[in-house]
């Protein structure tokens, strides 16, 4: 009797979560949402759409995606009243990125105040649409308010340790689009691999490119598997990358490592390194001792060049510069090196790597350009306009903010996706333990900073380091779904987010990422973490 009456109120709670939100499970979790009454059917051949033509690329990403995930053949047409699926612009909405969206059994309207507004309306259509292939194609009825809580939406990923192909950059980016998310922090250069085409310098991808062995497990491995690996972007392929991109609304910011992590561009063109060489692309993984002389004027005409061809293929205000992890051991010895510290007046090597940069922030600056580096841009001065990841903690986000400096948050406490997932390792990763829960918690604004200092963090990053995730399906395996999580922590206001309404959306979020073909911590799926 006890049980019957348990197993009833169980039941009875249920019913009324569903009969709460009416079923609708919306990831990143929006500003304001009210379920109707009824729903929409999309019909065979869905008409969508668009008042305007700058909302074209909304209407196509949502056929596409129909198409895709349902084999529905919809048709985006210019078009106004009268349709059934509308999108159009509404400047009386107030924030960059706002939207409504509205269906009921007779339409759907999306309004956004700007392109992107429709665009992230679009998603939210996309996520009210069933997660079953072969299902009904209906949603719900519901009105949703919306718009996001950060400017800086991004997630990163590590093509120098393993190399991604063109397609799977794309899946990459509308993973990225499918959960409202604006920025993707492109790593493209690094000790073992350079993966940017530079024209100016063929090797740094004909020799650069390439590696002649990896390490077997994790470092310092058990062998060296002995094969040529490696890969690059060409430059009509990076255009082409970057134009998807914006057709969805995100930014790339591509990154060039300097001063260190540059094994790769040192052994395509040794004299740019302290000692000459010769150097190999890195096979193992880590920090490495050689790195671009900082005396040689020569580097900086050579960095100079790749940057300016860099921003040529990327419109991104912002370019990364790395600065992170540049040991000093090679300066010190280096005549060059020693002899710009006496000629700069500069204190030690902190301060020539904080020279290093400022140069490199200047030439970029001329160019109408903004840099963003690692925290370490911090130690010895920080250059004038630079903007500030901070990954070793918040500690350099939150001394970057009080120095008035723009910040974007990336702690490897809570947002290091390359960190195992699971407490016990269920596969070879870089190490650390970074469950989803803390991922879903993470507030980007850190309490030490003031209102005024707050305005500076412009929000925050998934950091994705591929040393462990040689193929697609182990990058799938990391992202999923601690990126949805991210995804919420940047997007919905503090009000709104509940761990534990993010837990009851999580299984249809599992049946989405199936429908997309994509592969996630299994661990999760099995109801081993997200249930407690
Ligand atoms: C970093 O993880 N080295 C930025
Ligand atoms: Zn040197």
């Amino acid at each position: 009797m006890k049980k019957t009456l348990m197993s009833f109120a169980l039941f009875a709670a249920s019913l009324t979560t569903v009969a709460q939100d009416g079923g609708i499970h919306i990831i990143p979790e929006p500003v304001k949402v009210t379920s109707g009454k009824g729903q929409f059917i999309l019909g065979k051949k869905p008409v969508i759409a668009y008042a305007d033509e700058k909302l074209k690329n909304s209407a196509a990403f949502l056929t596409d995606y129909l198409e895709k995930n349902y084999g529905v053949s919809a048709d985006a047409q210019k078009g106004g009243a009268g349709k059934k699926i509308l999108l159009s612009l509404d400047p009386t909405l107030q924030q960059d990125g706002e939207y409504r969206f509205v269906s009921d059994a007779k339409s759907v309207t999306i309004k956004g105040k700007d392109p992107a507004g429709v665009f992230y309306g679009i998603q939210t259509f996309i996520q009210l649409l069933p997660v079953e292939k072969g299902a009904a194609l209906v949603i719900p009825a519901a009105q949703v308010e919306d718009y996001p809580r950060f400017a800086y939406r991004g997630m990163h990923l590590d093509v120098g340790r393993h190399f991604f192909s063109v397609d799977f950059v794309k899946k990459y980016i509308d993973y990225i689009a499918l959960h409202k998310m604006n920025y993707f922090h492109w790593h493209l250069t690094e000790d073992q691999g350079w993966r940017i085409e530079i024209k100016k310098y063929p090797k740094l991808t004909e020799v650069g490119g390439f590696r002649n062995g990896t390490i077997i497990g994790r470092y310092p491995g058990t062998g060296n598997d002995n094969q040529r690996y490696g890969g690059y972007y060409t430059q009509d392929e990076i255009r082409e990358v970057v134009r998807y991109a914006a057709a969805r609304h995100i930014t790339i910011i591509p990154e060039i490592e300097l001063p260190g992590h540059a094994l790769a561009a040192l052994t395509s063109y040794p004299e740019l390194g302290c000692t000459g060489g010769p150097y190999a692309v890195a096979q193992t993984w880590g920090v490495f001792d050689d790195v671009f002389c900082a005396g040689k004027e020569s580097t900086f005409t050579f960095l100079q060049n790749v940057l300016d061809e860099v921003i040529t293929l990327f419109p991104s205000t912002y370019i990364h510069i790395g600065g992170d992890e540049c040991p000093k051991k090679r300066w010190e010895t280096c005549p060059d090196c020693q002899k710009r510290i006496k000629d700069e007046n500069l204190k030690d090597e902190h301060e020539l790597q904080s020279y290093f940069i400022r140069r490199i922030e200047k030439h970029l600056n001329s160019k109408g350009r903004q840099i963003i580096g690692w925290d370490e841009i911090l130690e010895g001065g920080l250059a004038p306009n630079a903007t500030v990841m901070s990954w070793r903690g918040e500690k350099g986000g939150i001394e970057a903010a009080k120095q008035k400096h723009k910040v974007i948050m990336t702690p490897n406490s809570h947002c290091y996706i390359d960190h195992s997932q699971s407490k016990k390792e269920d596969s070879v990763t870089i190490g650390g333990y970074l469950p989803l829960e803390k991922v879903y918690g993470y507030d980007p604004l850190p309490a030490a900073l003031t209102a005024e200092e707050a305005q500076y963090v412009l929000g925050a990053q998934g950091n994705v380091w591929t040393e462990y995730m040689r193929y697609p399906s182990k990058v799938e395996y990391m992202i999923f779904p601690r990126m949805s999580a991210l995804a919420e922590a940047l997007w919905s206001p503090k009000a709104a987010k509940s761990w534990e309404k993010f837990n009851q959306k999580l299984p249809a979020m599992y049946k989405r990422y199936d429908l997309w073909q994509s592969d996630y911590s299994k661990a999760y799926k099995n109801g081993e973490q997200w249930v407690k």
